[in-house]
């Protein structure tokens, strides 16, 4: 069996992948692009491929695996095989991104904005603190990394809601779906946190309309990906005084254009798509165990190409 792999931001990837498919699949030839180049193999591991090496593969591929939980832009690329596709499932990205979710939610709420303000102005004033339950977190797009960052917020003492695409039942976090379930999401958080891939269905869906139906004074966290939020609205609904702010990790273009006056703006922390890297030891882990599965014929849990996650 030859594995590809193509993931050059993450060098670890071919050494994890060894040790951990040694015992089992002692023959399996793990190797990366850099050293063999673009060719045809059993198994792609990659991120973000060139369409190149989709179209030097043939009959023999067996499945892709994308080293991350975004499919975008795998999806996009034209001439991808019609072979199973399979993602990273947290991966070590659900703690981490809970970590970033609530530092942006606690940054707003204790008023962490405000009081930097006050620094630069050299000026010592204590602001009134709101109760916890004046703040209740949505989170948009409540799965792996959702449901993480919703555990995690919950067991900070917020109330805790959520939307997907389908109808969920989850203890202790009241779920939304639908249209209709976004709207009483959005009029109802004072502070949002969206964790949507990139779809057909999710593009620009966070747009100035529904943006509105937020409450005055409430805060946008977007973590998931820069296509599902229009970010000129977002500024527009800050300026006007109507959101508060907003912490950002993904932007339509990245990296954000060095012109984009997000960068300007004291009320919105930018980061550069920082929010949950991958934990490759538990990456590799995830992905030896979903190869032996396929060697075994057993069933595995991937991509839906028609919906894009
Ligand atoms: P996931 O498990 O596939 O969850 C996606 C969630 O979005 C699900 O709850 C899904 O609903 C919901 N959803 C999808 N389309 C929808 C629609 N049209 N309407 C309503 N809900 C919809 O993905 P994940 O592992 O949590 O990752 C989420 C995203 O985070 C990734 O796709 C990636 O873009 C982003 N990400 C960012 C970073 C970073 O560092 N910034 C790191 C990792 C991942 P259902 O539950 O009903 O399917
Ligand atoms: C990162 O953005 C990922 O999709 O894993």
């Amino acid at each position: 069996m030859r594995i590809l792999i193509h993931a050059p931001e993450a060098p670890r990837w071919q050494e994890t992948l060894r040790r951990e498919l040694r015992p089992t699949l002692p023959n399996a030839s793990i190797v990366t692009t850099q050293e063999a180049g673009e060719g045809p193999a059993d198994i792609l591991v990659v991120w973000k491929p060139p369409a190149s090496l989709l179209a030097c593969q043939d009959a023999s591929l067996k499945a892709i695996f994308n080293a991350g939980a975004g499919v975008d832009a795998l999806l996009s690329l034209p001439g991808l095989p019609d072979v199973p596709i399979v993602r990273l499932r947290d991966a070590g990205m659900g703690a981490l991104m809970a970590d970033y979710a609530l530092y942006g939610i606690l940054h707003f709420y204790r008023d962490m904005d405000r009081y930097r303000q006050q620094q630069l102005e050299h000026h010592w004033q204590e602001q009134p603190l709101d109760d916890r339950s004046a703040w209740r977190v949505g989170i948009v797009g409540l799965g792996t990394l959702g449901q993480a960052c919703a555990q995690r917020i919950r067991a900070q003492g917020f109330e805790v809601q959520g939307w997907s695409r389908s109808e969920k039942h989850i203890e202790g976090i009241k779920t939304h779906h639908g249209d209709t379930g976004l709207t009483t999401l959005l009029n109802t958080s004072r502070v949002i946190v969206s964790l949507l891939p990139d779809t057909p269905e999710t593009r620009w869906l966070l747009d100035e309309q529904r943006l509105a139906q937020l409450p005055e004074g409430a805060v946008v966290i977007n973590a998931g990906r820069g296509t599902t939020l229009d970010p000129d609205a977002l500024l527009g609904l800050i300026e006007r005084g109507h959101l508060r702010g907003a912490m950002l990790d993904v932007f339509p273009d990245e990296p954000l254009p060095a012109q984009h006056p997000l960068w300007q703006d004291p009320r919105v922390i930018v980061t550069p798509h920082v929010a949950a890297p991958t934990d490759v030891s538990a990456g590799a882990r995830q992905f030896a165990a979903d190869i032996l599965a396929l060697t075994r014929g057993d069933s595995l849990d991937t991509v839906d190409p028609a919906t894009g996650y």
